[in-house]
């Protein structure tokens, strides 16, 4: 908003050294004018700077060459600790960490996400790749401080046929959203093509675990529904940045979270279920996929 405490001669408060009437002004009472009307707006913080995204840049190289290394590598056969090891060592290698591993308590250093999986699964030496599997490979990454964040989908050997359409239709619905990511639009103007998609070709989107804004931090504000629709949620302006990842079932929306481990989340129908997830930067101009 406006902020009183800040001259219109004064540097502007996001670092850019230019004089704040030449910088964030105009932006700033734009969102006022949009909270007046009653929109939940950002608050500053979600606003990044250049210096901000040039860092989450950065991290989004060895984001992206991770999950470049696992679609080299994957193969039927394979297990998904081999996943978890080449995440360790593309990333390590380049300088970041993995941004899973003991966060919250989270014991591996990605998440490998099986059929009736919906995401949070644990890499395993026993979970051995096999013909006709689907697998979301979910890959976040720090550097200095900043994060990235996106995830894949592979098929392994002879994929039923329906199912690869739940996957493909899912990838489908992230290019949706992406492309109806618009500054001064609104999350549900985003959400509104992923759910419609995705239930016109007969799926449904899980309802309790979203995307969310992300850089700083690993999960920031806000928190990203797929199941609103245009004109509602979160105002967009420029520099916020956000995951769009939808978790789309074959069968009925429901999940149940292990109760052993408080983290591997599946179907309530073991019906499959799949995940692509891609980091976008809102802009002036448009939008900018950080990482995928
Ligand atoms: N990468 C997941 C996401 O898209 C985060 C999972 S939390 C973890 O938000 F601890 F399991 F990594
Ligand atoms: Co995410």
């Amino acid at each position: 908003m406006a902020d009183k405490k800040i001259g219109r001669n004064d540097p502007c408060w996001c670092g850019s050294g230019k004089k704040y009437k030449q910088c964030h002004e105009i932006t700033d009472k734009k969102i006022f004018r949009y909270a007046l009307e009653g929109h939940t707006v950002p608050s500053r913080n979600l606003i990044k700077t250049p210096e901000q995204i040039a860092k989450i840049k950065e991290s989004a190289k060895i984001n992206v060459a991770c999950l470049d290394a696992i679609a080299e590598a994957i193969h039927e056969g394979m297990s998904t600790a081999e996943i978890n090891d080449i995440v360790n060592d593309v990333t390590y290698s380049m300088g970041g960490i993995p941004a899973p591993l003991n966060y919250e308590g989270f014991p591996y250093s990605v998440c490998t996400s099986v059929n009736d999986q919906v995401c949070h699964g644990f890499p395993s030496k026993d979970v051995i790749l096999k013909s006709g599997d689907i697998i979301n490979v979910d890959c976040s990454t720090i550097l200095d401080g900043y994060f990235s964040d996106s995830s894949r989908m592979f098929c392994i050997g002879d994929v039923d046929p329906a199912v690869q359409k739940l996957v493909d239709v899912t990838k489908e619905c992230v290019e949706l959203g992406l492309k109806a990511t618009k500054p001064w639009s609104f999350l549900g103007d985003m959400a509104e093509p992923v759910h419609k998609h995705a239930e016109e070709n007969g799926y449904s989107v899980v309802r309790e675990i979203g995307g969310h804004g992300v850089g700083c931090e690993f999960h920031e504000e806000p928190w990203v529904s797929y199941l609103t629709n245009a004109g509602e949620d979160m105002l967009l302006v420029p520099g916020m940045m956000f995951t769009i990842e939808p978790m789309v079932n074959m069968g009925s929306n429901a999940i149940y979270t292990d109760p052993e481990n408080d983290w591997e989340v599946y179907t309530a129908d073991g019906l499959p279920s799949a995940q692509w997830e891609l980091q976008v930067l809102v802009t002036e101009e448009g939008t900018e996929v950080i990482s995928w």
